[in-house]
């Protein structure tokens, strides 16, 4: 995965933000958005985002 690809342009939030999120605890959407401000605008990038965090998550857990 390229951290510093932009998954949400509308806030601005790299794949590396989502899995900074992930490591300080975040496991659900609506935490990583929290955290990163992810989806917040025209939404449209809420499925790839999910995909970032799930593929984070059992990054994590391997
Ligand atoms: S691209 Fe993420 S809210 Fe628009």
């Amino acid at each position: 995965m390229k951290l510093d690809k932009i998954v949400c342009h509308c806030k601005r939030v790299t794949n590396g933000d989502i899995k900074t999120a992930v490591e300080q605890g975040a496991r659900t959407f609506a935490e990583v958005q929290e955290k990163t401000g992810v989806g917040r605008g025209c939404k449209r990038c809420i499925d790839a985002a999910t995909r970032v965090m799930e593929d984070c998550i059992e990054e994590l857990q391997a």
